[in-house]
C-alpha cells in the first residue's frame, strides 16, 4: 500500500496534506508513504522530517508511480496525474462543485475520490471534518487579522497617560469559525457580542463569557436544518434581522463574519448603508468572502475600504496558518483513513453502504457516483 502526498499547485496554498506524525502512524499501519519534494516547505515541514518520519521523498512522477492512495489539500489538476493508477483512491479537500470538471476527468482517469469536505456531521465522523478544523483556526486568525488592521487596542488599558477603552467586537455566525472568533476576541480582551440564526447557539455564546444578540420578534424561527447547518430564512426575519444588526453595528469596532449556507451563496448580512453608520477605522473581517462575501464590498483576496470602514477578505484563511491548519488536516485525513483500516490486507476497505462513504465518495469504477453531482 502505498500513499502520494502532493506538493499543492494551486495559488496560495501553503498547507500540505501530511505531517511527519501521520507519516509514522501510517508506517506503523503498514503501508509505505512517497512525499512530493517541497511539499511540507510552505507549512514549516522539510523534506528531511518526512524522511526521519519514515517517508520517502521524490518528484510528482515518482510518489505518483504505484501509488494505491494519493492525499491533498485541495483537489490537483488532473494534467498533472499522469501515471496514476487506475483505482487509486484521491482524498482531499476537492470542492466537487467548484470543481466539477475535475471531478469528471478524475472519473475517467479511474479515480476513486474522495472529497473530505462532505464528511457527514456525525459524531463518528467528528474527528475527520476539515471543515471543522479548518474553521476553527479561521476563526482565531480572523480576529488576529482584524487586530492588525486595527489602529487601536483590543483591551482596555489604564495607563498614567490615561485609559484606552476596549474594543467593541462583533460576531456574525457563531458555528465553529464563530465559536473561535468569540473566545480569541475575548482573550484579547476585546468585549464581545455575537449573533445567529441558530436559537441553539445562544447558550453557547454566553457560555463564552460573550453578549447574544438575537432577532425576538419574529415567531416560530429556529434557523437550523439537516445535520445542524443554517437553512435560508423567512424574508420577515430578514428585515427584523438588519434592523437589529443596524443598530448595533454602529456602535462596533471589529466585526467578523463567517455566516454560511451551505449549497447556496452566504447571506448578505451587512449592506453598504449599514458600513456607512460605523466608525472610521472600524474593521470587517468577512470570512465568507470565497462564497459570495456577507458584506456589500468584501473583495476576495483584499482590504477595501468603504465609508472609512476596512473590510478584509483574505481568501483561503486556514492557508495563513498553514503549520497548524496542515497538521490537523493531516490528522482529519488520518482519521478517516485508519477508520476503514483492514489490518489483514493492510489497505483501507470502503463499503458502499456505510455512511460516511456514501457522503464523501464523488467517483468510483470510471464514473461519477454522487447523487449530488448527477442530474
Ligand atoms: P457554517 O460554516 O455552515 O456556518 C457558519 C454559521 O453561520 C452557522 O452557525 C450558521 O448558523 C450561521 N448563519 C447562517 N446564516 C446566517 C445568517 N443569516 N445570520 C447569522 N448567522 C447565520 O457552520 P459550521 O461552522 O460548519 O457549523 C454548523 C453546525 O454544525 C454547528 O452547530 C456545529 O457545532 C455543527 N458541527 C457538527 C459536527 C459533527 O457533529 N461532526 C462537526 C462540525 C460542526
Amino acid at each position: 500500500m502505498k500513499i502520494a502526498v502532493l506538493k499543492e499547485g494551486e495559488a496560495g496554498e501553503r498547507r500540505v496534506a501530511a505531517s511527519p506524525e501521520t507519516v509514522k502512524k501510517f508506517t506503523a499501519l503498514g503501508a509505505g508513504v512517497a512525499v512530493e519534494n517541497g511539499a511540507g516547505e510552505n507549512a514549516a515541514v522539510a523534506d528531511a522530517d518526512y524522511e526521519a518520519a519514515g517517508a520517502t521523498t521524490g518528484t510528482r512522477a515518482d510518489v505518483l508511480k504505484d501509488a494505491d492512495i494519493i492525499l491533498c489539500v485541495q483537489g490537483p489538476d488532473p494534467a498533472t496525474l499522469t501515471g496514476v493508477k487506475s483505482g487509486a483512491l484521491l482524498v482531499g479537500g476537492l470542492n466537487p462543485v467548484g470543481q466539477r470538471a475535475r471531478i469528471d476527468a478524475y472519473a475517467a482517469a479511474g479515480l476513486d475520490t474522495l472529497a473530505m469536505e462532505w464528511m457527514p456531521r456525525i459524531t463518528r465522523a467528528q474527528s475527520m471534518d476539515i471543515l471543522s478544523s479548518q474553521s476553527n483556526l479561521a476563526g482565531y486568525k480572523a480576529v488576529l487579522d482584524a487586530a492588525a488592521e486595527y489602529g487601536r487596542a483590543f483591551p482596555m488599558m489604564m495607563t498614567a497617560a490615561g485609559t484606552v477603552s476596549a474594543a467593541k467586537l462583533f460576531v456574525m455566525g457563531v458555528g465553529v469559525a464563530g465559536l473561535q472568533a468569540i473566545a480569541t476576541g475575548r482573550r484579547l480582551g476585546a468585549q464581545v457580542s455575537a449573533t445567529d440564526v441558530r436559537s441553539a447557539t445562544k447558550e453557547q455564546i454566553l457560555s463564552l463569557g460573550a453578549k447574544p444578540i438575537f432577532v425576538e420578534s419574529v415567531a416560530g424561527i429556529e434557523g437550523e436544518g439537516a445535520g445542524g447547518y443554517a437553512t435560508e430564512m423567512s424574508e420577515e426575519y430578514k428585515k427584523a434581522q438588519a434592523e437589529l444588526v443596524s443598530s448595533h453595528i454602529a456602535k462596533q469596532d471589529i466585526v467578523i463574519t463567517t455566516a454560511l449556507i451551505p449549497g447556496r451563496p452566504a447571506p448578505r448580512l451587512i449592506s453598504d448603508a449599514q458600513l456607512a453608520t460605523m466608525k472610521p477605522g472600524s474593521v470587517i473581517v468577512d470570512l465568507a468572502v470565497e462564497q459570495g462575501g456577507n458584506v456589500e464590498g468584501a473583495k476576495a483576496g483584499e482590504v477595501a475600504v468603504v465609508h472609512g470602514v476596512k473590510i478584509v477578505g483574505h481568501r483561503n484563511v486556514p492557508s495563513r496558518l498553514a503549520a497548524d491548519s496542515s497538521a490537523l488536516f493531516a490528522r482529519n485525513l488520518f482519521n478517516f483513513l485508519s477508520a476503514f483500516w483492514d489490518a489483514e490486507t493492510k489497505a483501507p476497505v470502503l463499503p458502499d453502504d456505510d455512511e460516511i462513504v456514501k457522503g464523501i465518495r464523488l467517483t468510483h469504477g470510471g464514473k461519477v457516483v454522487h447523487e449530488r453531482l448527477l442530474g
